[in-house]
């Protein structure tokens, strides 16, 4: 199964707070629902994020009795505002909504003719992930060799997107050709999709993995328990890619130890008109650090800062695989130029 699918106008996902205890299926039925389960990171991960965005105007236009395409385009309108309000970091979300809606206006028809482009749009989105995944896992497979050891952040895998992965992917790919290769996963505190998402993704695949705490990068790369980093992103911005909090301590970790470090994003992924000062940095709340689960570790009053996601300076990455291929950092000027800038309303 997908980590999203479309079936018989509902939207059907796994609810990713409870894995890998319990395989809870959840049945989405409105966009309410599905901001409530992005906001509660029962959906998570970028390009996940983006295919439940247009799913979730998809579910609007599914259920509208609006007798006019005008009317239909206002509650679509709507529906994106209630979406973007969930997240605000990762792109694919924005990225998602404005081509749902660019599209929407473009279209001339009924109203039920233009309700069922929008779902057809939307399964394009979704569709589309699967096989640029599959192309980002090809084109990253190239960099990993036999015998590596690949650390890895936060969980870039099937779950966070509609399916493969995008960093894991590349793992999968690699593991795929038949390299014997290993992986480190961090355990990516406080919500954490490495211990939790990224370690049950890979044993599920077969692949030897390994589950360190945040801090312990530091020891494994001092002892060459590591020779590769690949990690997914949130958004790519002119000056720096921005992912899962304490990426950028791993990649200045591996710059002083001369491991390449890789970033596996799809285009849909990248926001060249902004740099990272104009990002927001979602900020979740004090309990995720203060808590595990639901048990108390520190004593009441304590101030908590707890922002999601940081910005890793360009200068720090090896290269991004997109699924346009290899993009070496010397060569990102070129390819800035060579990509339409979007410019997203937030
Ligand atoms: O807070 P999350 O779990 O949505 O954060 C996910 C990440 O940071 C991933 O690394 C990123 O979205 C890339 S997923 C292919």
């Amino acid at each position: 199964m997908r980590t999203i699918e479309w079936q018989n106008g509902t939207l059907v996902t796994i609810d990713q707070s409870k894995l890998p205890k319990e395989t809870v299926v959840l049945t989405l039925k409105n966009c309410e629902e599905v901001a409530d389960a992005i906001r509660n990171m029962k959906i998570r991960g970028a390009p996940l994020l983006g295919a439940a965005a247009a799913f979730a105007l998809a579910l609007t236009a599914h259920l509208s009795e609006a007798e006019s395409r005008e009317r239909l385009l206002a509650e679509l309108e709507k529906s994106a505002e209630i979406i973007r309000a969930t997240r605000p970091t990762a792109i694919n979300l924005f990225w998602a909504i404005d081509r749902i809606l660019n599209k929407a206006k473009g279209f001339f028809g009924s109203s039920r003719e233009l309700a069922a482009f929008v779902v057809n749009e939307a399964q394009k989105i979704a569709d589309e992930d699967v096989a640029v995944n599959h192309l980002i896992g090809k084109h990253g497979a190239n960099l990993i060799h036999d015998g590596d050891v690949v650390l890895t952040h936060c969980n870039a895998g099937a779950l966070a997107t509609v399916d493969y992965g995008t960093a894991l992917g590349i793992i999968r790919a690699a593991w795929d050709s038949g390299k014997k290769i290993k992986v480190f996963a961090t355990e990516t505190r406080p919500q954490l999709q490495g211990a939790r998402l990224t370690v049950y993704e890979l044993q599920q695949a077969g692949i030897p993995v390994t589950l360190i705490t945040d801090s312990m990068v530091g020891y494994v790369m001092a002892k060459q328990l590591v020779n590769k980093v690949v990690v997914g992103a949130d958004r790519v911005v002119q000056d720096a890619v921005i992912n899962k909090i304490g990426t950028f301590t791993i990649a200045v970790l591996a710059r002083e130890h001369s491991i390449p470090f890789f970033v596996a994003a799809p285009t849909s992924t990248f926001d060249l008109t902004n740099k990272a000062n104009n990002i927001i940095i979602e900020q979740r709340k004090p309990e995720e650090v203060t808590h595990i689960g639901s048990v108390r570790i520190a004593t009441e009053g304590v101030d908590v800062l707890n922002p999601a996601f940081d910005a890793t300076p360009l200068k720090y990455v090896t290269a991004i695989i997109c699924e346009q291929g290899i993009l070496y950092r010397n060569n990102l000027v070129k390819f800035k130029s060579s990509i339409p800038k979007r410019v997203y309303k937030r």
